[in-house]
C-alpha cells in the first residue's frame, strides 16, 4: 500500500463508556482502518458493537480515549474544534440513517445548504446542486419540503447533499436502515454508483451482507477491533 494513497487512517483507537450503573464498557479496544483514494469500504458488526462510535471518532465528532485519526495525513485529533470543522466541510460528507434534512428547507435548498456552510454557494455550484438532484432522479422534487417526500426521496436528497462539496470521502451510518427492502436496494445502488462515478471514497456501515458485497473491501467490527472479512 502506498502511503500517499491513504486518505484517511485511524490507528489503535480505544474508547470506553461508563454505564449508568457505573460499569465500564470497553467499546473500542484498539480499532483501526485506512481508506485509500476512491475506494469503497463496508463495516459490519452486531448491534452495539461500536460501529457508530467508531465512525463518529473518525469524523472527529466524538473524541477517543487514545489513538490517532488522520485525514489526508493531518492528525485531526490534535487540532482545535474550529480548525477540525473547517477541514471536515471540505474533506468529508455524511449520510445518516434518519436523513437529517432541515425540515423548513426544500430539497434543493437542503443540498445548497452544504455549499453555503463551506462558503462555496455561487452560480456554478448551485447549478451543480441541481445537476446532482437530477442524477438522483429528483429534478421534479426540487421545491418539495422533506415532509412532502418519501423516505427514499429524502435519502436521495441527503446523498446529493453529501456529495455536493466534492468531498474526498463520504461516511454513511446505516443509510438504508429506515427504508423498505426494495427502496433500500435502489437507493444503495444509486449511492454506490455516484461515489464510484465521482471517485469519492466511501465508508459504509451496513447490516446488509448484499450491500457489503458491493464494496471493494469488507471489514467487521468485533470485540472492539476491526478485522478484514
Ligand atoms: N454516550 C454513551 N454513554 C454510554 N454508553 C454508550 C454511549 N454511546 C454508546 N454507548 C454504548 O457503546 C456501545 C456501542 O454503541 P454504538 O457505537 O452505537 O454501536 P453500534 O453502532 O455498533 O450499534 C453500546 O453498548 C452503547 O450502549
Ligand atoms: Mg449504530
Amino acid at each position: 500500500m502506498n502511503n500517499l494513497d491513504v486518505i484517511l487512517a485511524a490507528e489503535d483507537v480505544k474508547k470506553s463508556f461508563r454505564s449508568p450503573g457505573g460499569e465500564v464498557i470497553e467499546v473500542l479496544r484498539g480499532a483501526g482502518l485506512s481508506v485509500l483514494r476512491g475506494e469503497s469500504l463496508s463495516l459490519r458488526g452486531e448491534s452495539g458493537a461500536g460501529k457508530s462510535t467508531f465512525l463518529n471518532i473518525i469524523a472527529g465528532l466524538e473524541s477517543a480515549d487514545s489513538g490517532a485519526v488522520s485525514w489526508d495525513g493531518t492528525r485531526i485529533d490534535e487540532l482545535s474544534n474550529g480548525r477540525q470543522a473547517k477541514l471536515r466541510g471540505d474533506f468529508m460528507g455524511f449520510v445518516f440513517q434518519n436523513y437529517c434534512l432541515v425540515p423548513e428547507l426544500t430539497a434543493l435548498q437542503n443540498v445548497e445548504l452544504a455549499l453555503r456552510i463551506t462558503g462555496k454557494l455561487d452560480k456554478n455550484s448551485s447549478e451543480y446542486a441541481r445537476d446532482l438532484l437530477k442524477t438522483v432522479g429528483l429534478e421534479k422534487r426540487a421545491k418539495h419540503l422533506p415532509s412532502q417526500m418519501s423516505g427514499g426521496e429524502k435519502q436521495r436528497v441527503a446523498i446529493a447533499r453529501a456529495i455536493v462539496n466534492r468531498p474526498r470521502i463520504i461516511l454513511a451510518d446505516e443509510p438504508t436502515g429506515n427504508l423498505d427492502e426494495e427502496t433500500g436496494k435502489h437507493v444503495m445502488n444509486m449511492f454506490l454508483d455516484l461515489c464510484a462515478q465521482k471517485n469519492t471514497a466511501l465508508l459504509l456501515i451496513t447490516h446488509n451482507p448484499d450491500f457489503a458485497r458491493k464494496t471493494s473491501r469488507r471489514l467487521v467490527l468485533k470485540h472492539g477491533l476491526v478485522v478484514e472479512e
